[in-house]
């Protein structure tokens, strides 16, 4: 495995100087919630802390500050982090151990800023998606300024910038084997039930000579494989001239990158030349998460989702013939605000027709300010929880049907690293991101193989290498 490098890029806007000299500041311990978005942006206030001096740790008991990278997508996903806060706070009184600074970092601090800063689980300091390079200097404040008051107005920073396009130090060990290179923030479509708009902002792009110059960095380092990351990947647009495919385009130009997957695709956006696009360029991985929501056209026009599901299989066939060995999953919400029987039943139909590898199904949760919110979260949280048990069962069966037949193929696979059971066994990938478990095998990261598949459990698949 090739190591990687440490320090922040270059390309990242600073802020002032660092606080303290390398490697002599705090502690500090980060937890990251929720999507890839926040992986990366962790991997981003982590460049900037130990820019500004500070030491990066493994566990909240050891450090002297903890930043809780949170999600706001669902009600479930904040009350988690609320009562992370409780948690972290009585290990330490019953450890005996001065308390640490607690921030909240992320879409919950764009949505609640001021008020988590109060009540019994109350945090230290509340800072937004687009604040991060005030980090350094507030914990600095924080931590060396002990009992001189912290104005207020320091602790809370949020509110959305158009420049604040932060650039993460390439990861040592990357989720997936894969570096993730964020293109833009912000989403401008406006999903009814969705909170990302008002915690993320208005879509913003990162200039393609920028996102280049990242990726030649991940690959000056040992990186082979990008993902790249936004609210709508697909939706990337720098001029009149250069959309996503054109992106894709210069992006496979890089020498030495080998694999590029892309997180996510809005299924609006997947015209046929994106497709010919994808089908046409080697390095661009065949897998497309697309999330359908829905498969009634009732609940997809109240979620303003700007399909039918009639489009949306159509262009699932279209993907089909121009993308080789193509795969799909989704995300799923049941139980939006007046969905019937019988449009969930359009939803199963949905799924049992695309056949996809992974489905990310969800409860409908109501999020407070969106436009779904007024209307009424009519179906109660027993009949939530059994459309999803039966999704989920369809998606099994569905699933399993088609894994049954992949017995015998013969893929092309890289090694991501060891399994943890049983001992002596790799995971691998190949690139339309199915997952391959290989016993007693010797192998390196990175390593590129041939193996036939042997069986499959849930979705992941067991094969025997080939000489
Ligand atoms: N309730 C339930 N699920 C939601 N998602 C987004 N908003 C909500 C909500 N209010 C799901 C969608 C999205 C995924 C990231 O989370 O399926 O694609
Ligand atoms: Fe959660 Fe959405 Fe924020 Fe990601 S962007 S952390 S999914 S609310």
């Amino acid at each position: 495995m090739a190591t990687f490098r440490d320090g922040l890029s270059d390309l990242t806007r600073t802020g002032s100087e660092a606080p303290f000299a390398p490697g002599s500041g705090p502690e500090v311990y980060i937890e990251t919630y929720g999507c890839q978005m926040n992986v990366y942006d962790s991997q981003v206030i982590e460049g900037l802390l130990k820019r500004g001096g500070f030491r990066l740790g493994d566990n909240d008991l050891g450090a002297d500050i903890i930043l809780l990278n949170t999600c706001s997508v669902r009600d479930l996903a904040e009350h988690k982090v609320i009562s992370r806060v409780g948690d972290l706070r009585h290990r330490r009184l019953k450890a005996d151990l001065p308390q640490p600074v607690i921030g909240i970092c992320g879409c919950m601090a764009e949505r609640l800023g001021k008020k988590l800063r109060k009540g019994p689980r109350r945090v230290d300091l509340v800072v937004g998606v687009d604040s991060y390079d005030t980090l350094p200097d507030i914990l600095h404040e924080l931590t060396s300024a002990r009992g001189v008051v912290v104005p207020e107005t320091l602790r809370t920073r949020t509110g959305f910038s158009n420049d604040a396009l932060y650039v993460a130090p390439p990861a040592l060990y990357p989720t997936n084997n894969s570096h993730l290179v964020t293109i833009h923030k912000g989403c401008d479509y406006k999903c009814t039930y969705c909170i990302v708009p008002y915690t993320r902002g208005p879509q913003s792009e990162k200039d393609p000579d920028s996102i280049l110059a990242e990726i030649r960095g991940i690959v000056a380092g040992g990186g082979r494989e990008i993902t790249l990351l936004g609210q709508n990947v697909t939706a990337y647009r720098w001029t009149d001239d250069l959309d996503f495919a054109g992106l894709l385009e210069r992006v496979v130009e890089v020498e030495g990158l080998e694999r590029i997957r892309f997180l996510t695709g809005h299924p609006r956006d997947m015209h046929p030349h994106l497709m010919d696009t994808i089908g046409r360029l080697e390095k661009i991985c065949p897998w497309l998460h697309l999330p359908v929501q829905s498969g009634s056209d009732r609940i997809l026009r109240r979620m303003k989702r700007l399909y039918t599901s009639g489009e949306y299989l159509d262009m699932v066939e279209y993907a089909r013939r121009a993308i080789p060995d193509v795969t799909f999953s989704a995300d799923i919400i049941v139980g939006f605000p007046g969905e019937t029987e019988s449009d969930f039943q359009d939803t199963l139909e949905v799924v049992r027709r695309v056949k996809y590898d992974q489905l990310f199904s969800f409860k409908y949760s109501e999020r407070p300010g969106v436009p779904a919110a007024r209307l009424a979260d009519d179906i109660p949280v027993e009949e939530k929880k059994r459309r999803l048990a039966e999704l989920m069962k369809v998606q099994e069966d569905t699933w399993a049907g088609e894994a049954a037949g992949q017995v015998g193929e013969i893929w092309t696979v890289v090694a991501e690293g060891k399994a943890r059971r049983p001992a002596g066994s790799w995971r691998l990938r190949t690139p339309n991101n199915r997952k391959v478990v290989l016993h007693d095998a010797s192998l390196e990261i990175g390593q590129q193989v041939k193996v036939r598949i042997t069986g499959s459990t849930n979705t992941t698949f067991v094969g025997e290498l080939l000489a």
